[in-house]
């Protein structure tokens, strides 16, 4: 059976903020029906004004590091066929905690769990969910960073940068073996993208790079998180089992593995 846009479902991690809350908007805008997980529905207002005004969002409690949560969400919507699943939830990390001579062994575990060990295990968990979908997709939001091909200087977030190379990993092995299913995966460099996240890279503590507000992206080639979604969905629109397994930047473009 064919669905229509409006019978869409869209699963998306990290969707109270940035990246994930666009995607929220955008796909909600075009009539699917969002699965939108966040781990602390308290830092989740944005999410929770657009969810009162589109009854097709649903926000749902989403610790991607917590098993009990993705095991409960999947089995809350084990009927529900899922098309798109989006692993988008992130995490960079202090830099200091990452800085040669002071590697710390926990933000390292930290982030290999945000970043790798949840989203394969979402993956894993929504798969019979993607089975009886029509779209059949995983995405997962990577990082240039996580580019071993391109390397040309020390990375100054290394445990950032060895966890986006893993995802992609993972994700290639994951296409690999949910192919027979119809699944079909992709990984995005989302763009250098005006968010927390990038505000972070500047070196602010996390609460201090919540605030948007006339922050300087000194010379970045930075786009909004509109741009950087707009560019997406069409690709994720576009994506099938001929062209899976791809590591492309938010525009279309190759990056190298
Ligand atoms: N912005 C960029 O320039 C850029 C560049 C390359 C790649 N990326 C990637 O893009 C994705 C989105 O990042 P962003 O730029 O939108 O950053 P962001 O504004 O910091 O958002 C990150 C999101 O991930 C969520 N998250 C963190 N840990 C989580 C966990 N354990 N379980 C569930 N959710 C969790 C955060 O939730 P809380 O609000 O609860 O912390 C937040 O919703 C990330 O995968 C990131 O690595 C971003």
């Amino acid at each position: 059976m064919v669905t229509t846009e409006e019978q869409r479902t869209v699963l998306v991690t990290g969707a109270n903020r940035g990246v994930g809350l666009e995607f929220v908007t955008q796909y909600a805008a075009m009539g699917w029906t969002v699965i939108a997980g966040c781990r602390d529905n308290k830092k989740a207002q944005e999410l929770s004004d657009l969810a009162a005004s589109n009854s097709k969002i649903a926000v749902e409690t989403l610790d991607v590091t917590n098993a009990r949560h993705v095991g409960a969400l999947a089995g809350k919507y084990a009927d529900t066929a899922i098309d798109v699943v989006i692993n988008n939830a992130g995490q960079y990390g202090d830099l200091d905690r990452q800085s040669w001579g002071s590697l710390d062994p926990v933000l390292f575990h930290e982030i290999m769990d945000v970043n790798v060990l949840g989203p394969m295990k979402v993956c894993e968990a929504f798969t019979p969910h993607l089975c009886r979908g029509q779209d059949k997709k995983i995405v997962s939001i990577t990082s240039f960073l996580g580019s071993i091909a391109s390397v040309s200087k020390p990375p100054s977030t290394p445990f950032y940068a060895a966890s986006k190379a893993a995802l992609n990993m993972a994700i290639r092995g994951i296409g690999k073996r949910l192919e027979n299913q119809g699944i079909a995966v992709i990984v995005f460099m989302p763009g250098l993208v005006e968010t927390r996240m990038l505000r972070q890279t500047f070196g602010l503590p996390l609460e201090e790079a919540e605030t948007a507000e006339n922050f300087d992206y000194r010379d970045l080639p930075t786009i909004t998180a509109t741009q950087s979604v707009s560019g997406m969905i069409p690709l994720i629109d576009g994506l099938s089992l001929e062209t899976s397994g791809r590591f492309l930047n938010y525009d279309g473009n190759e990056i190298p593995w």
